[in-house]
């Protein structure tokens, strides 16, 4: 007896222009259009495998090695309908050969390999591997590039659009690179969809260095904290209508143009403008901390000095709903930043750097003696060691990726390896 059987990984994306606030909660249809960093799945990434067997009494989910309950009317529900209408209308009621997956259950086992404690989102790779480990299933996806399009793939956009009923952010995941997520006017939703701006290829030196934030408090979700802000917030409206149109424009234009210092601002601005608004909700979100301020006081005071010295930007700090800073930069200038981190963030020796792009030789970064020129060493203090729990350094990636057997999860007989 065949196993249907497919495993695909999908990355991590993090916002330059934040999504916040939904007009149709069911469908996951934004307020406003938002834009994405696709970030390497060789540091950061979702696994998943999807199962379909006839012989499966109903359909199970593994998150991480633990079976979770699937809420009826919930959102993988959501997802799954949709895909199995795709399979059932592009192939099976056109070839009826074609195994009736789209009636079976399936069973679904996800893995990520970054700590769910290191909060660090991941409703984004998350949903987007669960679309697209599906859509291989379902023979639907056109991932691999040796593959020719066959007539029943679906687009990374038109999957996009199932990723959205996960969890919004996840429609940025089905592409590598610049992604824009289109807002659309549709009330059906049809037309909010995730399109690339440019591939990882077009600005491959861009690079991004996670401060994981210590910090034990459990913030206000994502969801429920946008959905506040849309209630009650004056700014968000303000926002909406004035400030991300132009801003959208205005970032498209700068990554076309590979324009660092035009990308560095709008994506600082946007963070800030962002928890202005969580700020500016009834009861009032706060979802940086004091260590997150003082990494925004670093960053800043370092490209103004640089902006004098040499005329130009180098970094930019953008913040999710939770403290960890996300640092673009491009490659030149990495290593000055962690050096630069690590003087204000000391980290304990029982937590190496793993340095993936080898930029110390072997040795550890320790944090920097000699500032740049003119750098007031008093923006922030030095932190004690453990405030900032981690380092992680990654660069712009690709889109979900299609995986051999040997990396399945689940074995012949549909249980969790
Ligand atoms: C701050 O996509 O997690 O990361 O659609 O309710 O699942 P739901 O929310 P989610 O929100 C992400 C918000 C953000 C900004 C962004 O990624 O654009």
């Amino acid at each position: 007896m065949a196993i249907y059987q497919a495993t695909t990984s999908a990355p991590v994306n993090i916002a330059c222009i934040k999504y916040w606030g939904k007009r149709d909660t069911t469908l996951i249809l934004p307020t406003n259009s938002s834009l994405s960093v696709t970030l390497s799945q060789d540091h950061l990434r979702s696994t998943t495998t999807s199962q379909a067997d006839p012989s499966f009494k109903e359909t199970r989910l593994w998150l991480n090695g633990k079976e979770e309950d699937i809420k009826s009317g919930g959102r993988l529900e959501r997802c799954l309908k949709e895909l199995k209408k795709m399979r059932k209308e592009r192939i099976e009621d056109k070839d009826h050969n074609a195994p009736k997956l789209s009636e079976w259950n399936i069973h679904v086992a996800s893995y990520n390999n970054f700590p769910t404690a290191a909060g660090l989102a991941s409703s984004a790779s998350g949903f987007a591997a669960l679309t697209s480990s599906i859509a291989a299933l379902y023979d639907l996806n056109n991932f691999s590039p040796s593959s020719s399009a066959k007539p029943s793939a679906a687009s990374p956009s038109e999957l996009s659009l199932v990723a959205r009923l996960g969890s919004g952010s996840a429609c940025r995941s089905l592409f590598g690179g610049f992604v824009a997520w289109e807002a659309g006017s549709l009330p059906s939703g049809t037309d909010s969809l995730a399109v690339q701006v440019a591939p990882q290829e077009h600005w491959p030196t861009l690079h991004a260095l996670i401060c994981v934030v210590n910090d034990a408090k459990k913030g206000t979700s994502s969801t429920s904290g946008m959905q506040r802000t849309v209630e009650t917030s004056a700014l968000l409206q303000h926002r909406i209508k004035e400030v991300v149109p132009q801003r959208m424009d205005a970032i498209i234009k700068a990554i076309k143009e590979k324009d660092f210092d035009t990308f560095a601002k709008i994506t600082t601005a946007d963070s800030n403008q962002f928890h202005a608004v969580a700020l500016d909700t009834a009861p009032p979100i706060f979802y940086m901390n004091d260590v997150s301020r003082s990494i925004i006081s670093i960053i800043e005071e370092l490209n103004r000095v640089s902006l004098l010295n040499t005329g130009h930007l180098v970094a930019a700090y953008t913040f999710d709903a939770g403290p960890n800073a996300v640092i673009y930069t491009e490659e030149k200038n990495v290593k000055q930043i962690i050096e630069l981190v690590l003087r204000y963030f000391p980290q304990a020796e029982s937590n190496p750097f793993p340095d993936p792009f080898q930029l110390f030789g072997g040795k550890q970064p320790a944090g920097t003696t000699t500032l740049p020129e003119g750098f007031n060493e008093g923006v922030a203090k030095v932190w004690e060691t453990g405030s900032v729990k981690g380092l992680i350094h990654t660069k712009i990636g690709d889109g979900p990726r299609v995986l051999g057997e040997g990396e399945a999860l689940l074995s012949s007989d549909g249980m969790p390896k």
